[in-house]
């Protein structure tokens, strides 16, 4: 069976990590979570002060960029890999709704987007790999063989980010998620660099009304085409 490359970009909190870990785990390929490395570098900023009275000082972040070092590393008990911030696993921390809130703004930084391209095109050359994020499809992997572009209503999309915090115990409500998810919607649709756009041929599934399992067999079905 040949390899391929699988692009999974769309909007935030549709359970586009969802798919494109059961794909991978299926297909025996890699999966790379690219929203879990702007997070990762938006962690990295905060700790570094580039976040001061409400302000983001994206230079400061420029400046010390050389001083990121990200990785992926595997948890044999899981078989997932977390991300790694200079050698720390910072999976916990980046999901904060600290990190949420400035996540987008630091994924608007050109310099921030290169080097997290470079990485991604790296972990990809040899294919046998899903990747999800914004860009892709249109951008990490413009010859992707398969881009799968994932919306769903926002309200859906934020009630099912409010009930994983309720049960990782996270007190956090409803409206300051639905704000969130709309906000960073907002920003990534319309940033100058690599805005989240879908690509002319991926192939466009609205789960606002699917189940995770029937979702995975349409994606499926589309992967098994092209191998
Ligand atoms: O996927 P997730 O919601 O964790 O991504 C967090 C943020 O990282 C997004 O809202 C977006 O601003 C940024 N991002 C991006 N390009 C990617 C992946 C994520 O700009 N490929």
């Amino acid at each position: 069976m040949k390899k391929i490359t699988i692009a999974i970009d769309g909007f935030s909190s549709t359970g586009k990590s969802t798919v494109a870990k059961q794909l991978a785990a299926y297909l025996g390929y890699i999966y790379v979570d690219t929203g879990a490395m702007y997070r990762a570098v938006t962690l990295f900023a905060i700790r570094q002060g580039c976040m001061k009275n409400k302000t983001f000082d994206a230079q400061k972040l420029i400046d010390n960029l050389d001083a990121i070092d990200l990785s992926f590393k595997l948890e044999v008990n899981t078989n997932t890999a977390f991300i790694h911030l200079n050698g720390e696993n910072v999976e916990k921390e980046i999901r904060s709704m600290e990190v949420s809130q400035w996540v987008s703004h630091v994924a608007e930084v050109s310099e921030v987007r290169k080097k997290l391209v470079e990485l991604q095109q790296n972990m990809g050359k040899y294919k046998g790999i899903v990747m999800d994020g914004r860009d892709i499809g249109t951008v990490v992997f413009p010859e992707a063989e398969l881009k799968i572009f994932i919306t769903a209503d926002a309200k859906e999309r934020a009630q099912r980010r409010y009930l994983e915090f309720q049960e990782k115990g996270k007190s956090v409500s409803f409206e300051e998620i639905y704000t969130n998810v709309t906000e960073r919607d907002h920003i990534d649709t319309t940033r100058e660099d690599s805005p989240l756009v879908k690509a002319d041929d991926a192939i466009e599934i609205d789960n606002t009304h699917t189940t995770i399992e029937d979702q995975f067999q349409t994606v499926l079905q589309l992967a098994k085409d092209r191998i």
